[in-house]
C-alpha cells in the first residue's frame, strides 16, 4: 500500500514516514520545504534501512506545494495512492495573528486542492492533522472528542474550518473515510537522533526552547506565568512523544481500511505535566543545564489542557507508551547531534 504524506519532511511527518516505511508501506511525500530540509529524506531512509531494504519505488519525495494542482495531478498519476495523511500546513499561533491571509491561504487552499484531486483519482482515505487548540479553554479535564470547539486565533480557525469542510464532504459523499486526529503537545525525537523538531529562529514552543537552553544556544528559559490555577502555578499540558504520535497514524490508516466513515480522535497521553515538571525532567537528563526565570503570562495561553485518549485506545487500539524521561532523553540527544 502506498501512502501520500503532505508535509512529510516536517517534524511529525518525518517520524510517521519512518513508522510507515518500517511497517512495510510505501511512502510518497509532497513538501515545499517551507519548514523543513531535503536532507530529512536521506535521514528517514537511513533510519529505515536498518530494518528494511527500500528503493526509489518505496519512498519518493516531490518538492513542491500542495496548492499546486498540476503537481498533485502528477503525483496521483505517477503513483497508485491508497491513502493520504495531510500534515502540510503553517502552525505558529503567534505568526498566524500577524499573517492571517497566509495562514488561510496555505492551510485551507492546500486542503481543498488536495481533496479535489483525491476525488478525481478516486482516492477516498484521508487522515487530517488537527490540534487540541480547537478545544480552546475546555470547561473540565480530561478533554473528550465531543467537547465544544472554538478557536481563539487564525491558526486554530484553519483547523476548525478544515474539520467542518471534511464533515461537509463526508455528508455529501460517504464513500470517503476520514480520520481527524487532534494532537496534543508532541515533543521528543527519534531514538537515532537523526530526525526531530528543529524550528527556524527562536522557538515559540516550550520543548525546543528548553533544548536550546540545555545546549547553550539560548541563555535562559522564560516560564510564562506562575500564577495559573495548577498545582505549581505553571501551565499544564499533555506532552506526547512524537514517535507514539507517529504510530497513531498507522492505527488510523488501518481504521480507514475498515471503512470507518468520519471519525475524530484525540492523540494524547491523558496525563498533564506542568512547565516546571518538564524543566525538572529535562534537567535530570542534561545535568541541570536548563536555567529559567519566571515571566508574565503569554497572552492567549490557557492554564490546563490534557486529553482523554480513551476513544483512540478503544477504537484504534492505540495508546502512548513513552514516558516523560524518554521524551527528554531523545529530545536532548537530537539537539546535541544537530549540525547547526
Ligand atoms: P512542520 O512545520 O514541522 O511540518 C509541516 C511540513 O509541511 C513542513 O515540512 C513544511 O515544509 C510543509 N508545508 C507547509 N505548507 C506546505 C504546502 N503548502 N505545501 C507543501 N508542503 C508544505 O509541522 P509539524 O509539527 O510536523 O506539524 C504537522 C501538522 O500537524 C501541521 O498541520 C500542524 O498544524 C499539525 N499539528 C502540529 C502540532 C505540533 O505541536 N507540532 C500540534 C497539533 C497539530
Ligand atoms: C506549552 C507551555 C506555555 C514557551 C501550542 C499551540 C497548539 C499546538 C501545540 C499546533 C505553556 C509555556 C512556552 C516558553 C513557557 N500546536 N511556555 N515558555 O501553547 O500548549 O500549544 O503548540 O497545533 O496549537 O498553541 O505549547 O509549547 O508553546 O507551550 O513557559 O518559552 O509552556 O506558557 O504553558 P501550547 P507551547
Amino acid at each position: 500500500m502506498s501512502i501520500l504524506l503532505t508535509g512529510g519532511l516536517g517534524y511529525i511527518g518525518s517520524h510517521t514516514a519512518v513508522e510507515l516505511l518500517s511497517a512495510g508501506y510505501d511512502v510518497v511525500v509532497v513538501d515545499n520545504l517551507s519548514n523543513s530540509d531535503l536532507s530529512v529524506k536521506d535521514r528517514i531512509a537511513q533510519i529505515v534501512s536498518s530494518t528494511r531494504k527500500i528503493g526509489e519505488d518505496n519512498f519518493k519525495v516531490y518538492v513542491g506545494d500542495v496548492r499546486d494542482e498540476n503537481l498533485l495531478n502528477k503525483v496521483f498519476s505517477q503513483n497508485k495512492i491508497d491513502a493520504v495523511v495531510h500534515f502540510a500546513g503553517l502552525k505558529a499561533v503567534g505568526e498566524s495573528t500577524k499573517k492571517p491571509i497566509e495562514y488561510y491561504d496555505n492551510n485551507l487552499i492546500s486542503t481543498l486542492k488536495l481533496l479535489e484531486v483525491m476525488r478525481k483519482f478516486n482516492v477516498k482515505n484521508f487522515v487530517f492533522s488537527s490540534s487540541a487548540t480547537v478545544y480552546g479553554q475546555a470547561k473540565s479535564m480530561p478533554i473528550y472528542e465531543d467537547f465544544p470547539v472554538g478557536a481563539t486565533n487564525p491558526y486554530g480557525r484553519t483547523k476548525l474550518f478544515i474539520e467542518e469542510i471534511l464533515k461537509d464532504l463526508y455528508a455529501a459523499d460517504n464513500s470517503f473515510n476520514i480520520a481527524i486526529l487532534r494532537y496534543f503537545n508532541p515533543i521528543g525525537a527519534h531514538d537515532s537522533g537523526l530526525i526531530g523538531e528543529d524550528p527556524n529562529g527562536i522557538p515559540n514552543n516550550l520543548f525546543p526552547y528548553i533544548s536550546r537552553v540545555a545546549t547553550g544556544k539560548l541563555d535562559c528559559l522564560s516560564i510564562f506565568g506562575n500564577d495559573y490555577n495548577t498545582p505549581d502555578g505553571t501551565g499544564v499540558r499533555d506532552y506526547i512523544h512524537v514517535v507514539d504520535l507517529a504510530k497513531g497514524h498507522l492505527c488510523a490508516i488501518k481504521k480507514l481500511e475498515q471503512n470507518c466513515g468520519l471519525q475524530i480522535y484525540n492523540l494524547g497521553t491523558g496525563k498533564g505535566y506542568s512547565v516546571l515538571d518538564i524543566v525538572n525532567a529535562y534537567n535530570k537528563v542534561c545535568g541541570g543545564k536548563v536555567k529559567y526565570k519566571f515571566a508574565p503570562r503569554r497572552p492567549g495561553d490557557i492554564d490546563i489542557c490534557y486529553a482523554s485518549p480513551e476513544k483512540a485506545e478503544k477504537e484504534l487500539g492505540w495508546h502512548a507508551e513513552r514516558d516523560l524521561e524518554n521524551m527528554c532523553k531523545t529530545g536532548y540527544n537530537f539537539e546535541c547531534k544537530k549540525q547547526k
